[in-house]
């Protein structure tokens, strides 16, 4: 039911899926998978599916790189990062879109691992 999108690219059917959950009213899309996703932990704080698919549900916005930076500051996250991460991918000179690693209904994935090793450690991807 939900492909899984390596290169975070939508296709034409994962859109057409994400318009038919959210306009049948499968809100419990989040709920109905065990595993602790960036989704849930937003939806546990109160974030809602509107607030990152838009309001239209008939209709759903494919979230981009500025839904996440209208509550997150890629400078301040940089800052906090620093110490741990080099080079930062928050502020990675390409491929630094938010859900190209922070995968939101997936575990979390490193994307610049296609091409460097850096390692990186996501918070919450795949238990090695
Ligand atoms: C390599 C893929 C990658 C990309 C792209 C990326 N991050 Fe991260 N992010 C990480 C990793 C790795 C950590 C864990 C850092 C650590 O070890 O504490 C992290 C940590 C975070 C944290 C937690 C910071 C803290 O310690 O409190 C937030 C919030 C976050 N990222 C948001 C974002 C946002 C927003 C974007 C887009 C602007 C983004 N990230 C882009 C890899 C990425
Ligand atoms: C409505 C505001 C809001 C939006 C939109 C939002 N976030 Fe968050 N996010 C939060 C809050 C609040 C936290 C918890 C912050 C904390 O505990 O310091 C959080 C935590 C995180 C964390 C770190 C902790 C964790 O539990 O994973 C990451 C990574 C993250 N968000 C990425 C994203 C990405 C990627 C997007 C876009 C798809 C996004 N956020 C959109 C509010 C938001
Ligand atoms: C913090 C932002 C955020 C929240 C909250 C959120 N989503 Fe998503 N959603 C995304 C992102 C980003 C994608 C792109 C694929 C991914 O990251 O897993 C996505 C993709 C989807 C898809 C496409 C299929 C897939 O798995 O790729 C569906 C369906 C979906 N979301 C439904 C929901 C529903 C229903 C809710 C509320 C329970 C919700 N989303 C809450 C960010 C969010
Ligand atoms: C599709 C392959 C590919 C991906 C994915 C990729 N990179 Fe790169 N990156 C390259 C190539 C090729 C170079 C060397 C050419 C150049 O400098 O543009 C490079 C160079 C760099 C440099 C040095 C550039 C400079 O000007 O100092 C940094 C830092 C970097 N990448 C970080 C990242 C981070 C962080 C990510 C993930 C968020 C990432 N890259 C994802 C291919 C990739």
């Amino acid at each position: 039911m939900r492909p899984f999108f390596p290169q975070g690219e939508p296709t034409m059917q994962s859109k057409r899926l994400l318009a038919l959950v959210l306009a049948t009213g499968l809100l419990a899309f989040g709920a109905a998978h065990a595993a602790d996703f960036g989704s849930d932990r937003h939806v546990a704080r109160g974030v809602q599916c509107q607030t990152c698919h838009g309001p239209d549900l008939k209709n759903p916005v494919w979230p981009e790189e500025k839904v996440c930076l209208g509550c997150h500051n890629r400078d301040d996250i940089a800052a906090k990062t620093a110490s741990k991460l080099n080079p930062n991918p928050h502020k990675a000179p390409h491929n630094g879109d938010c859900t190209l690693c922070h995968m939101q209904h997936e575990p979390e994935v490193d994307y610049c691992a296609q091409c460097h090793q850096f390692n990186f450690q996501m918070p919450n991807g795949k238990k090695q």
